[in-house]
């Protein structure tokens, strides 16, 4: 049987051990959508929690819950509706429906055909003779096709409305709201995750790309005359690997590693915000076990670059199947939102600046796609230990956090075992309770799920209210008194202790 690569060796593993699966399996499947299980549930909510601590609640940033439905109002005026648009090929033999950009690049192997004119793509599709991957036929000529879901609201039928493809509009069009909010000084940001929809044409990479799916979204507003950002020193020495639009069109493949400052120095980066956001998403993604050399930022080219962008660098990560793949964009979106919107409603979306004079804002936004950094972070845990599987999770994104185990299910284990089940639940953490099979089983189950640490109930535990704890990394042990857990297991999963810090060494 040949070898399974990475995605395979997840995708299994997801499926049967809960993590997410493909949607509407018992009609057949429809690609583009995923459901998560519990498992996936809680990793998912565990990045999403750490990602809303480090760009909302330590940057005192606002955060908003916008609607899913937008009235077409909305995209016609920030652009969407004239350019949220992909050229589709269709088969004429079998007639499936292909983005042509994507079937370019399957085909033929070549890079950012997403920025190519449709003359480009025809052209290339002649050259090389790309064809239907299905039946082999001939592909008629490229057609462009809306990637927005299109519904009614109400029941009349005459108001359109649009499923939102970003969150980002919910931020602008209560732009005035969210500067009162914010006690009326620039800059300051408003911040939202949620629901978002795509209508892609022919989604081929599992939960790498889906119809439906979960932003992560800021909106930095700032002074288009006083563009500085204070937090900058904080990463200004982080050094990042960039691939620039420059670099790019001098046909460099390879990207330079620079310090934020340098990059700034040296141009790359348009706007100090957007510097800052670029070093924070380097060590986001780095805390959810990707490597500084799996990770790059490269440049859209201009042609890439979505409608209100002067700039956008996409946060690559590399992944075993799918080669460099983007987990989230940081666009320079000036003020072309909200002079869009201004002008649409007729309402004045300027602001008085400390110096007294009235600005339209400049915005930065950086946006990760949460289910995307979910498989991510399966991939960059996933290792093989001595015949087995270990999901490596960072301790404070594990779906679970501990699991307690009764070492046999006789001679009142288990109800011990249940006691300290009951105290870590009622600590609030996210703690499993096992007692079906061996303890090697039961173990190799707990480092499969990702859990950092399994506590386990033993003789020993009746006569002296002690238990073991087992790290899933190393799987050394260590003793420790009921009572003294959850202050302990808390801090540990924080990373303010090491595991030997957990109690006494067992030989
Ligand atoms: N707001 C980011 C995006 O639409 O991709």
């Amino acid at each position: 049987m040949p070898e399974r690569d990475l995605y395979e060796r997840i995708i299994e593993i997801a499926k049967r051990r809960g993590f997410f699966w493909p949607s509407f399996e018992i009609y057949g499947g429809m690609s583009g959508f995923v459901t998560f299980g519990d498992l996936g549930t809680r990793l998912r909510r565990n990045i999403e929690e750490r990602w809303r601590d480090l760009f909302i609640r330590r940057q005192g940033f606002l955060e908003l819950s916008t609607p899913i439905i937008n009235p077409s109002r909305v995209f016609e005026a920030s652009g969407h509706l004239a350019h949220f648009k992909e050229y589709l090929v269709e088969c004429s033999r079998c007639g499936r429906r292909f983005r042509a950009d994507q079937i370019i690049e399957e085909e033929t192997g070549l890079e950012y055909v997403e920025g190519m004119t449709v003359e480009e793509m025809v052209r290339i599709m002649e050259e090389k003779g790309v064809r239907c991957p299905e039946c082999g036929g001939d592909f008629k000529e490229p057609i462009e096709f809306m990637t927005m879901f299109r519904t009614s609201i109400g029941a009349t039928g005459k108001e359109t409305g649009y499923g939102r493809p970003e969150a980002a509009q919910g931020m602008f069009i209560n732009f005035r709201r969210g500067f009162e909010l914010a006690r009326e000084k620039l800059p300051f940001a408003l911040a939202q995750t949620g629901r978002v929809l795509r209508n892609e044409i022919s989604p081929r990479k599992g939960v790498i790309r889906l119809r439906e799916f979960t932003i992560m979204e800021l909106e930095l507003f700032f002074d288009p005359e006083e563009p500085g950002c204070a937090r900058f020193e904080e990463v200004a020495e982080e050094p990042v690997r960039i691939l620039s639009e420059e670099m790019q069109l001098k046909g460099v493949r390879e990207p330079v590693e620079l310090r934020l400052r340098e990059a700034l120095e040296e141009d790359l980066i348009k706007t100090v915000w957007q510097a800052y956001f670029m070093g924070l998403s380097k060590r986001f993604v780095a805390h959810l076990g990707v490597p500084p050399e799996r990770q790059r930022f490269r440049a859209q080219l201009p042609e890439e670059r979505a409608h209100y962008s002067a700039q956008t660098y996409d946060h690559e990560v590399l992944l075993d199947r799918w080669g460099w793949v983007e987990v989230a964009g940081h666009a320079y979106r000036t003020d072309y939102d909200l002079r869009a919107h201004a002008e649409a409603s007729g309402l004045d979306m300027t602001v008085l600046t400390g110096r007294g004079e009235r600005v339209l804002p400049h915005v930065v936004e950086p946006s990760f796609g949460l289910e995307r950094l979910t498989y991510v972070s399966m991939e960059y845990a996933y290792r093989r230990v001595k015949k087995r599987t270990v999901l490596s999770f960072p301790r404070d994104i594990a779906p679970t956090n501990v699991t307690v185990l009764p070492l046999v299910t006789r001679d009142g284990l288990p109800e011990k075992a249940r006691e300290v089940y009951r105290l870590l639940l009622d600590e609030g953490f996210l703690v499993d309770y096992d007692e079906k099979g061996s303890i090697g089983r039961r173990y190799a189950k707990a480092d499969e799920i990702g859990t950092p640490i399994a506590v386990t109930v033993d003789y020993q535990t009746l006569e002296d209210e002690t238990v073991t704890l087992r790290d899933r990394d190393t799987w050394r042990q260590v003793r420790q008194k009921i009572e003294m857990l959850p202050g302990l297991l808390r801090r540990y999963l924080r990373y303010q202790l090491d595991f030997q810090d957990l109690g006494e060494e067992l030989k």
